[in-house]
């Protein structure tokens, strides 16, 4: 296996502090297993999330990049959920003008009591990317 498909199989997953990051830490605490290639990075909201990061995520060599907030009308700075979701279709719509596969960005809903629902969407997108290989710009 190249480096370049080893990277390809890493999974950036952006999780908001108050919601997604603690449905991890509960799917930690109970034990649920995910993917080892899944690299979290903790941010206070999921409105935090610059498009920008995404693309030198993908840049730099990411397979996937999953962005987890807390659900509609949960988010502790009010809007920044629904500012992530409208960022996100407009990101995918652009990435799909460039041919980059839709699986290898997911924006999608982790409350602090979901730990399941993380650890599967966790599972999920290392199946969606582990067939694509390295990102075509990237090679
Ligand atoms: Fe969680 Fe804003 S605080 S999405």
């Amino acid at each position: 296996m190249t480096e370049a498909h080893e990277n390809s199989q890493k999974i950036v997953a952006f999780l908001c502090n108050w919601c997604s990051y603690a449905g991890a830490d509960r799917a930690g605490g109970a034990q649920l297993s995910w993917p080892a290639n899944v690299h979290v990075i903790r941010v206070m909201c999921s409105g935090r999330v610059d498009p920008a990061f995404i693309l030198e995520a993908l840049h730099q060599g990411a397979g996937g990049v999953l962005v987890l907030a807390c659900h509609p009308g949960d988010c502790h700075y009010k809007e920044g959920n629904y500012r992530a979701a409208q960022r996100m279709v407009l990101l995918k719509r652009m990435l799909a003008r460039f041919q980059v596969e839709p699986a290898r960005v997911r924006f999608d809903y982790v409350s602090a009591s979901e730990g399941e629902k993380f650890a599967r969407l966790a599972n999920e997108m290392a199946q969606a990317i582990a067939p694509l290989g390295p990102l075509a710009m990237t090679t």
